[in-house]
């Protein structure tokens, strides 16, 4: 027994035998104080992006006032979806209808779910629905001392303006003032219910001079991207809205429909009268205007998609519970400290860590993968990327927060029949995993969606993660627990990923694709074969399956060693271009790999093969290095996307290089604006475009918690949590890392 493995079971024996899972040692970082340091502040909205409060599950984007008064900044949520009404073509009137497109694959036609032009209507009504909704607008009407509404009341009106984020307790402060009377603003949303939360202080209040309003747009599938708002406010005639108000006061609902979708506002207010009417003429808009009197006024507003939403809730109670959670969730896990470091490029990396934990816990801890955008905007009409999930979520594991992606790691055992149905409906075995999906696990039709395939080893990075997590926490049941769970996804996954690997007669060895495309999307699908990405993951893969059945003290399927033993080998290439050194290609055969600029740009991912998986016999160290080092040299760094940095960073540790690491991490094309969120690919995909916070902290869970290979507890690698130096950071940085896992 190894002296690491000596101090886990000791450690688990002190521990409490609770199933908390974050067993974090007692934090020695004054994590409130750094956390504080970057609490994001604004004195006008920002066009782009809102601030944000919500719990992972449901979001609310606020402008300067808090609220949603002067921009439609999104109101977003897991639940909240709308179909279009089908076309009525004849022949094209049921998802049914769609028999997508074959394409030759390895000498017979396999089906793809791509779009057919001879069924243009329904492929298209699949790509588009069901769309992610807006829930609604939540915002400020003034009146005049006359109590007349609609004034024409403008951002650059209030003056005095200014905001700040409270990150620690979740609480959102706004201030301005109204032709000299001021007025503050507390925004808060539950952690336990999609309810926002507001209290308001003014003399306006007072006078009657202040009072909400609450609007609702209608969803289309007409763009795919629809940031920096949501939804169409100009299509009245198409739903509807009706309000009830309560017998006895103080509260009233508002239901909303559209087309199928059904769902309510129950409004509550407290300590004083106040009278809800509406929607005025030719809108939704309904108007709510306070008695006369108090100044001051607490208002929660839930969404809900049921109609008798029971939960009891105040702004005290969402205050208390917000702050309860947000003290938890940093004072819980994981943490690191870079700011002692008097480096300015340590400074903005700890500053994009801060914000990015907490805008990944308001748009990105819900019951499905998140979306490109979260709860911000739509992107790829709100739908999610199974491909882009470890970037969006891997992260919580090294970092210790593991039950927040447990709300969301279900989506295995959910797909799960849908994809044994999308093998074999292609002829294959096991479970092919979708791409662009709903919650309902239908993946949308496209040349791209269908013919991806790195999405399919995702299932044994994130379970070898979390049987190294339940290991790092010393939790014998959790370990037991871990392997049982994932062991029916894991056996479906590798026998689709064997069933697809091509046997090729002549060279001896199983090929991947073609068709197919790689993690990099531009390439020839029918003349791609053998990705150097995808090889290794699909060895990485089919490793963890073994290791996975021996652990449970099963039997390896015999077809899964033969696959994994006679892959293809990884493609290289030498020229002049490299100095006539050897370095990897995107895939095998690929002409003029360093001198086309279309070959070197869109996904760097060959790096991944050694940063984001850990050594193989495979992968050839000298080699990669090379192509490391080509990659930095010849890539097209402007046409990459933001988790393309985080994983070179991940490459350029394991390569030894921790300056290049930190550089990548403030590449300038890797940005993050003034309350941290990551701004989306030039001309490509809207901010926020949230892989990159999700990567940014997978890549910093490793820096800070080290990288240790696949391996039994004890091993090297398997971080015990303790306080200590992160083996990623240049070694003139003062860094504290505390209660990190190491990845693998
Ligand atoms: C608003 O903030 C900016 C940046 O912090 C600052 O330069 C500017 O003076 C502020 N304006 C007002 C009106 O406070
Ligand atoms: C949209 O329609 C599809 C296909 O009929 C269905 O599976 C899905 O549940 C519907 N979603 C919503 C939100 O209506
Ligand atoms: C709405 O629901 C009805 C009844 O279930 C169904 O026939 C119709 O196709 C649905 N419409 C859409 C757009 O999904
Ligand atoms: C790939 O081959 C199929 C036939 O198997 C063909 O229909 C399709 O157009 C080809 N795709 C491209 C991008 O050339
Ligand atoms: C501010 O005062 C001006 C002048 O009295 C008036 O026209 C305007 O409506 C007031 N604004 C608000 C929001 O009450
Ligand atoms: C910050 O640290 C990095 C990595 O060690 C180094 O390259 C850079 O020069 C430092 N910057 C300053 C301003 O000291
Ligand atoms: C076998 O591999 C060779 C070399 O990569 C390739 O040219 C050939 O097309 C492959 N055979 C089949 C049947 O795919
Ligand atoms: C790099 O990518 C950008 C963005 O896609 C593009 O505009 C530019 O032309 C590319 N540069 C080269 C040298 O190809």
């Amino acid at each position: 027994m190894t002296m690491l493995a000596a101090l886990l079971l000791l450690c688990c024996r002190l521990l409490p035998s609770s199933n908390t899972a974050t067993a974090t040692p007692t934090p020695k970082i004054d994590r409130k104080h750094v956390v504080s340091r970057f609490n994001p502040t604004r004195n006008a909205s920002s066009p782009t992006t809102p601030m944000q409060v919500g719990n992972g599950d449901f979001a609310f984007g606020a402008d300067i006032t808090g609220l949603q008064t002067f921009l439609p900044f999104g109101t977003l949520s897991s639940w909240g979806w709308h179909n279009a009404s089908l076309p009525t073509t004849p022949g094209q009137t049921a998802p049914e209808d769609f028999t997508g497109l074959d394409w030759w694959t390895h000498g017979r036609l396999v089906n793809y779910d791509q779009p057919n032009p001879a069924e243009p209507e329904i492929s298209q009504w699949l790509i588009a629905n069901p769309h992610r909704i807006n829930l609604g607008r939540v915002g400020f009407v003034f009146f005049d001392r006359q109590g007349r509404g609609n004034l024409n009341v403008s951002e650059e009106d209030l003056t005095g303006r200014f905001q700040q984020l409270d990150l620690y307790s979740g609480t959102l402060t706004s201030q301005f003032s109204v032709n000299g009377t001021a007025v503050t603003v507390q925004t808060w949303v539950d952690p336990g219910s999609d309810t926002v939360a507001v209290k308001v202080r003014s003399e306006l209040l007072a006078r009657g001079q202040l009072g909400f309003f609450f609007d609702y747009p209608y969803a289309t599938g007409e763009s795919k991207f629809e940031a920096p708002f949501v939804g169409r406010w100009d299509a009245v005639e198409k739903h509807r809205t009706e309000l009830s108000v309560s017998r006895w006061g103080k509260q009233a609902r508002i239901m909303h429909q559209m087309d199928n979708t059904t769902y309510y506002t129950l409004l509550r207010w407290e300590g004083r009268g106040a009278s809800i009417t509406g929607p005025l003429e030719g809108s939704h808009r309904y108007i709510l205007q306070l008695d006369i009197g108090q100044d001051s006024f607490e208002l929660t507003a839930t969404f809900s998609p049921s109609s008798d939403c029971k939960i009891p809730t105040s702004v005290d109670y969402v205050n208390h519970a917000s702050t309860r959670w947000w003290k938890d969730y940093w004072e819980t896990g994981a943490f690191i400290d870079l700011t002692a470091t008097g480096n300015a490029t340590a400074i903005e990396i700890q500053r994009r860590i801060i914000l990015s934990q907490y805008l990944l816990a308001v748009n990105e801890a819900g019951r499905d993968p998140p979306q490109e955008s979260g709860l911000v905007n739509n992107g790829w009409y709100g739908k999610f990327h199974m491909e882009m999930y470890l970037w969006h979520s891997a992260h919580w594991i090294p970092w210790r927060k593991t039950p927040l992606l447990r709300r969301s790691i279900g989506v295995y055992d959910r797909f799960l029949p849908s994809s044994i149905e999308r093998a074999r409906h292609q002829g294959y075995d096991g479970a092919r995993w979708g791409k662009m999906s709903d919650p309902t696990g239908r993946s949308a039709p496209g040349e791209i969606n269908s013919l991806l395939i790195w999405q399919q080893p995702h299932v044994f990075y994130f379970a070898e993660m979390e049987y190294k997590y339940a290991v790092a926490n010393g939790h014998h049941e959790e370990q037991k627990s871990v392997l049982q769970k994932w062991d029916n996804i894991l056996t479906e996954s590798a026998n689709f990923m064997t069933s697809f690997a091509f046997w090729n007669e002549s060279t001896g060895v199983y090929d991947l694709g073609p068709p197919m495309y790689p993690a990099s999307e531009n390439t020839p699908p029918n003349g791609t074969t053998n990705p150097t990405f995808e090889l290794a993951y699909w060895r990485f893969g089919l490793g963890i399956a073994a290791t996975w059945k021996k652990r449970l003290g099963q039997p390896v399927p015999e077809t899964w060693t033969h696959v994994a033993e006679h892959l293809a080998l990884l493609p290289t290439t030498s020229s002049p271009a490299t100095d006539n050194k050897t370095t990897y290609t995107v895939y095998e055969g690929i002409s003029h790999m360093w001198t086309d600029p279309e070959t070197v740009s869109d996904h760097p991912a060959l790096v991944a093969a050694y940063g984001l998986l850990p050594p193989s016999p495979a992968l050839n160290k000298p080699i990669i290095s090379a192509t490391a080092a080509q990659v930095a040299r010849t890539w097209n760094f402007t046409d990459c996307w933001g988790w393309d940095f985080p994983m070179l960073a991940m490459t350029a540790a394991r390569l030894g290089d921790v300056d290049a690491a930190v550089a990548y991490l403030v590449n300038e094309n890797f940005a993050f604006d003034d309350v941290g969120m990551p701004v989306g690919p030039a001309g490509k995909a809207p901010t926020p475009y949230f892989p990159g916070s999700g990567g940014l902290l997978l890549a910093v869970g490793m820096l800070a918690g080290g990288w240790g290979g696949i391996g039994e507890p004890g091993e090297k690698g398997y971080g015990n949590g303790e306080y200590g130096r992160a083996p990623g950071f240049p070694v003139e940085w003062d860094v504290r890392a505390e209660g990190f896992v190491g990845v693998l």
